[in-house]
This record gives C-alpha cells, structure tokens and sequence, in this order.
C-alpha cells in the first residue's frame, strides 16, 4: 500500500463540496491502490454543517480514507497538503457576472496563499473552482510566497466538458468521440471554446459540422452562458457537473494525455500564444509520462480565434488591475 496523501478541500460542507469529498474517498480520483487523508475547511458557521458531512464519511467506510480533519482554521487545514481544492467562496446568483464575485471573493484567497505557502507539502498543486476562479488563482499565487507559479491552476474543464457534449449532439456522436477541446481565457462570458481545432472521431469538427454559423454563434454562446442558463434553471449554480469537472481536471494532471490531445485548464501564462505572462489563462495543456505538464505549442490561431482570445485575456487584464490591492508586489 501507497502512503496517505492529504487532500485539503476548502468549501467543503457546500454543494460542489458534498459532491466531490465522496468520490476522492473512495479512490475514484487518486486510484484504488492509494488512500488519502482529507483536511476540510470551512468558515465557523459552516463548521456544524461540516462536522455532519465528516459523519456520513465515516457511514462510508471508505478503505481508503485514512485520516479527516474538520477545521476553520488554514494553518491546520493546509498542513502537509499534496493537492488543494479551493472551492470555498460565494456562487453568483441570477443577473450577476462571475467578476462581480471579485470584490466579495477575491478577499479570501490572499489568506488561503498565505497558509499555503507555509503550511503545505513541497509537491502541492493548487486548482482553484470558486469564481471568478483565473484571478481568485493570481490571487492565491501571488500570496503563496516560495511556491512556483506552475503549481497554481483554475478550473475551465466544466466548461469543456460542455463545450465536447454541444459538439457532439450537434454531430450526433458521443461526447468522447470529441478530441482537442481547448477553452482560451477566462472562465466566463468571454471563454473562447475553440471549434477550429476540435476533432469529432479524428476528423475537424468544421468538416463534420457543416452549420458553421452555428458554430460561430450559437455554440460559442452556449458555452459562454451555459453557467447563467443552469442558475436560472436549477435557481442555484451547477454543482455535481462542477465537481465532476475538477475530478476530471486533477486526474487529467496525474496522468499522462492521450498522444495528440489536449486538455483544458488555466494556469500561470509563459507568454505563449501572445497572452500576458503571469495572468491565469486557460489554454491547451497536457500532462507528460513524468508527470509534469506542458502548454502544447502550435496550436493553429486563425484570425477569428485570435479575436476571440484577446477579448478574454482582456478581461483578464481588468479583473487583475482590480484586485491590485490584493497582490503583494
Ligand atoms: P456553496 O455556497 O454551496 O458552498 C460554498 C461553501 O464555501 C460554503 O459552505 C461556505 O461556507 C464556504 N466558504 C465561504 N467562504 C469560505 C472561506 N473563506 N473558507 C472556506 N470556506 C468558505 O457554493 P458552491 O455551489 O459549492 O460553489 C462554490 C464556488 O464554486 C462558487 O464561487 C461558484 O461560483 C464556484 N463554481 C465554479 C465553477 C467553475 O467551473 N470554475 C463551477 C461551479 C461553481
Ligand atoms: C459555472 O460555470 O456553472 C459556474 O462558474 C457557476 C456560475 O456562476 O456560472
């Protein structure tokens, strides 16, 4: 048997919380060969609620869940962390832009850094799910003094995962007959979910959908809205989709991709593909057999993409220039 690794989950006694403590416990995410110990964070008032979650842990009797701490406290809730999920933080409601959390949010990510760079293992990798999650990560990242910058990610994986299922009903596939999904940007209105590159059974996707008005528009605004549409309809944001998509973004990280493909999650840029160094932005990555991950370079760019990328990474820009004060220079 492995030794533990310790997951630390803050947010936990919320919806995305519930839906993901469960599956890391019961080894669906770091293999059924290795057990894990999960530190729980959460604010005070929150902690009763969380201390009923940690019981139905228990109820499970998970073989491989080792030790669980339940805390308010970060110095506690990071110590000895391999992987942070930071979840805990307020979901927008009905009319609001995922930026407009910024001010509500932002705040609780310099603490968080803090007590990451202090207290968590030399390996730590750090996917940050609470909105506006790119710059909720510059956040943390700029607070986490000493750790490097590749070790910092935000999640868009949800929103590839919905960008590969409108393909694929519009194609009349399966959802994992599509390849090469890359979301560019920000995890927002302005996401660019790029259909240039995506591959349907190995073929374009621009060959196999031939509606490329719909492409154009339609999809893309989909994709974009598809967080306010599920608010509406479900009168509070996705939940179980959004924990599916953070199991799937950490085993993306931890096991090599697949020859050719690509995945999609924001991380600290290099530059590369002309989006500001520094700024959190998503683009095509993938996982090497050593277990390090890499931009994937030369991916084709066409005019319309480009348009569509400087537009997020614009708003990336705003979101970092208003949080100023929250970056330690
Ligand atoms: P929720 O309100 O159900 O749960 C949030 C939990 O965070 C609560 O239990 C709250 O007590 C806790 N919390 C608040 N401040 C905290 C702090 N400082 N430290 C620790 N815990 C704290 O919300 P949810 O539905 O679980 O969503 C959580 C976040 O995830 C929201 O910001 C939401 O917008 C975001 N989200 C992101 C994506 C994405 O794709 N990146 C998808 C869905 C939701
Ligand atoms: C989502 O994409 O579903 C989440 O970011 C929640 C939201 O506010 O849209």
């Amino acid at each position: 048997m492995k030794e533990p690794i310790t997951i630390s989950i803050t947010g936990a006694a919320g919806h995305i919380g519930y839906a993901l403590l469960f599956r890391i416990a019961s080894g669906s995410v770091f293999g059924a060969d290795q057990p894990v110990n999960l530190r729980l964070i959460e604010i005070e008032p929150a902690l009763p609620a969380l201390h009923g979650v940690v019981m139905e842990l228990d109820d499970c009797a998970f073989p491989l869940l080792r030790e669980v701490v339940a805390t308010a406290d970060l110095d506690e809730g990071f110590a000895g962390a391999n992987w942070a999920l930071l979840v805990g933080s307020v979901p927008r409601k009905a009319g609001m832009e995922r930026s407009d959390l910024l001010g509500i949010n932002g705040r609780i990510f310099t603490g968080q850094g803090q007590a990451i760079a202090k207290n968590a293992a030399k390996n730590i990798r750090v996917l940050v799910v609470g909105n506006p999650c790119n710059t909720n990560a510059l956040i943390a990242k700029n607070n986490a003094a000493g750790v490097p910058s590749d070790r910092f990610f935000a999640m868009t994986r949800l929103d590839e995962n919905r960008a590969k299922s409108q393909l694929a009903f519009k194609a009349g596939v399966h959802a994992s007959d599509v390849t090469n999904l890359c979301i560019w940007g920000n995890h927002s209105s302005t996401q660019y979910p790029d259909f240039t590159n995506a591959k349907i059974n190995g073929k374009p996707a621009t060959d196999v959908i031939s509606d490329h008005d719909w492409l154009k528009g339609e999809f893309i605004s989909t994709v974009q809205q598809r967080g306010a549409a599920i608010i509406k309809a479900r009168g509070a944001s996705s939940a179980a989709s959004a924990a599916n998509a953070a199991i799937d973004t950490v085993k993306s990280l931890i096991q090599p991709t697949a020859d050719g493909d690509w995945f999609s999650v924001a991380v600290c840029s290099d530059g590369s593909y002309g989006i500001e160094k520094g700024l959190i932005a998503s683009m095509p990555i993938r996982t090497k057999s050593d277990g390090s991950w890499e931009v994937v370079q030369g991916v084709p760019v066409d005019d319309f993409s480009r348009e569509k990328i400087d537009a997020s990474v614009a708003e990336l820009i705003e979101e970092r220039d208003a949080v100023k004060d929250l970056i330690p220079s």
